[in-house]
């Protein structure tokens, strides 16, 4: 009998894509060493080409097979948190092409933290490219369920169940003496200072830096279907009728680990009941706490309005 997993390495080695799930969110994945895989990521989630995809590694041998350094540095973080929810970005070979990296020279590189990803990872023998499984700038997927309503019958799912973290990995570049976070995920800057911590004999600084990648683009991102209204009370004052007519809420829970996992499958919940806005009540103590932070990072991205930092922008597709 063919496993679920055999299955899968079939389609992804004849070009196609695979709903692959992970610690962080589910991914839609294609082999490293198929264009035409890779091509139909980009394809089916409509994404513009400028944004390179990280590719997914069962091993850290299988990670220096893809680039041209393995920085001490590097060889920590990937001691300390592979498997895990972190993404390494190093400077690539020519065994990842730049399709791939979207013409970049340094390709991001993560381990995940899930039992199904890494079998089918093992299986295939190589790497493969996984963005998270949603539409561009829309809402990432923590369950199956969520990649079958997002691409219906056209991609296989692995079943992985609920994804344990909910917010996408922190992505870091490695450069010299320093690790630049780009975007900030469940292991935050204290824990990589934490693990650096005795051998940081280089002297390493950990610091937040703006990505690479097109900045300025990608200022959009995560959005559920409904407008999102950020605030850390009830009130929604200031705002068009329109919006503020039907809200539904979503108080966010204290634990920010529960936060996490909730926060997607929540946005998806809400919008199914069509309300005019979903309102997101985070106390503004929240915002200042290092453990928010990536919270707060992917839901001011997702905000078409946020009264935390009195600054409105548009929901084009919404408002239009
Ligand atoms: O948790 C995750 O990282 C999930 C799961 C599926 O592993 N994947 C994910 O992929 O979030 P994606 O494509 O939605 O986000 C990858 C991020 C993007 O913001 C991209 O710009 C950045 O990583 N990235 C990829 N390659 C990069 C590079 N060479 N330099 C800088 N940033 C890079
Ligand atoms: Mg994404």
């Amino acid at each position: 009998m063919t496993t679920a997993i055999e299955k899968a390495c079939d389609i992804l080695n004849k070009g196609d894509v695979v709903g692959m799930p992970t610690e962080t969110v589910y991914g839609l994945a294609a082999s490293i060493k198929n264009e035409n895989g890779i091509k139909k990521i980009f394809a089916i989630k409509e994404r513009p080409f400028f944004d390179p995809l990280i590719v997914h590694v069962s091993s850290q041998k299988m990670a220096k097979d893809l680039v041209t350094t393995w920085p001490t540095t590097a060889e920590i973080l990937a001691n300390n948190f592979w498997p895990g929810p972190l993404t390494i970005v190093l400077p690539k070979n020519k065994n990842v092409s730049e399709l791939i990296t979207s013409g970049l020279d340094s390709v991001g590189l993560r381990c995940p933290n899930h039992p199904v990803a890494l079998e089918l990872i093992q299986k295939m023998g190589h790497g493969l490219a996984a963005p998270s499984a949603n539409k561009f700038t829309k809402t990432s997927p923590t369950t199956s369920s969520h990649v079958k309503e997002e691409f219906s019958d056209e991609v296989m799912v692995l079943e992985g169940g609920a994804c344990q973290v909910g917010i996408e990995s922190t992505v870091v570049g490695v450069e010299n003496n320093i690790v630049k976070i780009y975007r900030p995920g469940d292991i935050t800057r204290q824990d990589i200072l934490d693990v650096l911590g005795s051998n940081n004999t280089n002297k390493v600084s950990v610091e937040y830096a703006s990505s690479p990648v097109a900045p300025g683009q990608l200022q959009h991102h995560y959005m559920p279907e409904a407008p999102v209204v950020l605030t850390s009370d009830h009130k929604l004052a200031d705002l068009d009728e329109k919006i503020v007519i039907r809200p539904a809420y979503w108080n966010v829970p204290k634990d920010p680990v529960l936060a996490a996992r909730q926060l997607y499958s929540k946005f998806r919940e809400l919008s199914k009941q069509k309300p005019s806005c979903i309102v997101v009540v985070i106390p503004n103590s929240y915002i200042r706490d290092e453990s928010w932070r990536a919270i707060y990072n992917r839901l001011t991205k997702a905000a078409s309005y946020n009264l935390l930092a009195k600054e409105h922008s548009h929901h084009s597709k919404v408002l239009d």
